[in-house]
């Protein structure tokens, strides 16, 4: 009978993924030539959330998510991830960005296995998670191949499996999808979402494109430049999958609300 009530008040083990920004500012340049990328911004990002920003071209997404990853020092405020301050980077944080990153004289086995060099495994543990990784994006048949043999989705797919490979609590992408063309950026929002749901990673998700924040976050953000800032926090309620032809009125709504958004601080 008191099962039920053991159950219940056993402690769950804490999930992780905990991003918490607080009071994070960072000026680049000193005097005249200063630089505000980013205002005093509060943010929190729930373990295995995924949250998009979205804003015009300076309005200092790449900075906050620079500050996330480690790459840029806050000038206030801080950053913890699971309660420890972001001083570097750390394994705990992994970071996608546009232009793949790879290695082109590794193929693409090589190229995940080399990021796994970094944790303590021996070379057939690597070479096991790094094929498990490289299946897990639907390239296994692809392995062997260098990055140049392979197309912008897939060498993008490769970055992807590199990074979930040493299994990152939070997943940190940079317009990811930018330079794909718009059939396999849509595929590789499908292959996200699907990753996302099975490996329950807390996701920061950087684009200019208003569809693909709506496709596949949970939160997104909107920014304006001079000087960055976060100016409206919209609530993406749309049950999963999202898929592009099946959009409703509450997608639309929120398409032309964030249009407006942009547009309107556009002329500010
Ligand atoms: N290392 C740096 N040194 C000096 N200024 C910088 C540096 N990095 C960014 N900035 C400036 O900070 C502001 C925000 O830049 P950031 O790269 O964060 O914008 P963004 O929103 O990512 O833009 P985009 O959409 O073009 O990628 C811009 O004015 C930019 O010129
Ligand atoms: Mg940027």
């Amino acid at each position: 009978m008191n099962d039920g009530i053991a159950y219940k008040t056993q402690k769950q083990p804490q999930k992780r993924g905990e991003v918490l920004i607080c009071d994070l500012s960072v000026e680049f340049g000193k005097g005249e030539k200063k630089t505000i990328a980013l205002t005093p911004t509060d943010l929190e990002l729930k373990p295995g959330t995924f949250t998009a920003l979205i804003g015009p071209s300076g309005c200092g997404k790449s900075t906050l998510l620079n500050a996330v990853a480690g790459f840029v020092t806050p000038t206030s405020g801080a950053v913890y991830v699971d309660g420890r301050t972001v001083k570097k980077p750390d394994e705990s944080v992994g970071v996608i960005f546009q232009n793949f990153a790879l290695f082109p004289w590794f193929t693409a086995l090589q190229n995940v296995n080399f990021a796994l060099k970094r944790l303590d495994l021996s070379r057939a543990e690597r070479i096991e998670r790094a094929h498990i990784a490289l299946e897990e994006v639907g390239l296994s048949e692809h392995a062997k191949k260098y990055p140049g043999q392979l197309s912008g989705g897939m060498k993008q797919r490769v970055a992807i499996a590199r990074t979930l490979s040493s299994d990152p609590d939070v997943l940190l992408m940079d317009e990811p999808f930018g330079a794909l063309d718009a059939q396999t950026r849509l595929r590789m929002q499908e292959l996200l979402t699907e990753l996302w749901s099975k490996r329950e990673k807390t996701v920061l998700f950087v684009t200019h494109d208003v569809d693909e924040a709506l496709r596949l976050a949970d939160t997104v953000y909107v920014m304006s430049p001079s000087p960055g800032r976060i100016v409206e926090k919209i609530s993406v309620d749309i049950s999963r999958p999202r898929p592009i032809d099946q959009f409703g009125e509450d997608f639309l709504t929120l398409r032309k609300q964030i249009l407006q958004l942009l547009r309107e601080y556009e002329n500010e």
